[in-house]
């Protein structure tokens, strides 16, 4: 299954992704990562990872729209068949979703549809609830809201900061992302809208 990865930061889910493929446990190939904050960590994994890295800074382009359609060249000329967000802290545009129909994945650290949107992590915190998580889910062009595909639990502690709390979070979250593109490729190539069940 050929890959394309978007992240903005750090780019551990990216590596994450490139590790399970290292270590044959998803039959895959990362084509390109897709950046759009110059001098991101990612940037730095892909070139370690020997994956081509492509900066499209949003901040060069007129709107939303016009950074997708860039963002959708890129991948096709990549020939990517499933695309990753991985960290990508944009909102997209009906453009991208629609050049990729229910093959595009997001990461994102909370137990939707709880807690959407940024600061999720801090959201839960915030809130007072004892279990938050991560979510691998399908994209639409309504932040947080596709189709969920995965899910795993993560407790909050007493004396939880945000930072411990989301390294417990993206713990997990190095876990499912990987297992959510192996179950989506089963049913790229079996055709099947096979159901998933969730992970603790
Ligand atoms: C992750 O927590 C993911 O859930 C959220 O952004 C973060 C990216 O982390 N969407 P990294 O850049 O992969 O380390």
């Amino acid at each position: 299954l050929k890959l394309g990865v978007m992240a903005s930061g750090n780019g551990s889910n990216f590596e994450a992704v490139a590790e399970a493929i290292a270590q044959q446990q998803l039959n895959a190939q990362i084509q390109v990562l897709i950046y759009n904050n110059p001098g991101a960590k990612a940037a730095a994994r892909a070139e370690k990872c020997g994956v081509p890295a492509v900066l499209l800074n949003h901040r060069d382009f007129n709107s939303r729209e016009e950074l997708d359609q860039k963002i959708v060249e890129t991948l096709q000329q990549y020939q990517v068949e499933w695309v990753i967000m991985a960290g990508w802290m944009r909102v997209v545009t009906q453009v991208l979703v629609d050049a990729f129909p229910d093959r595009i994945i997001n990461i994102h650290p909370s137990l939707l549809p709880s807690f959407k949107g940024i600061n999720a992590v801090e959201q839960a915190l915030n809130t007072g609830v004892k279990i938050t998580g991560c979510t691998v889910h399908l994209v639409s062009v309504e932040v947080d809201s596709g189709k969920i595909l995965l899910q795993a639990a993560v407790p909050i502690l007493p004396d939880d900061t945000l930072e411990t709390l989301h390294t417990r979070i993206q713990i997990q979250e190095h876990k499912i992302l990987p297992q959510a593109i192996a179950i989506c490729q089963r049913s790229h190539f079996l055709g099947t809208g096979e159901e998933v069940a969730s992970q603790c």
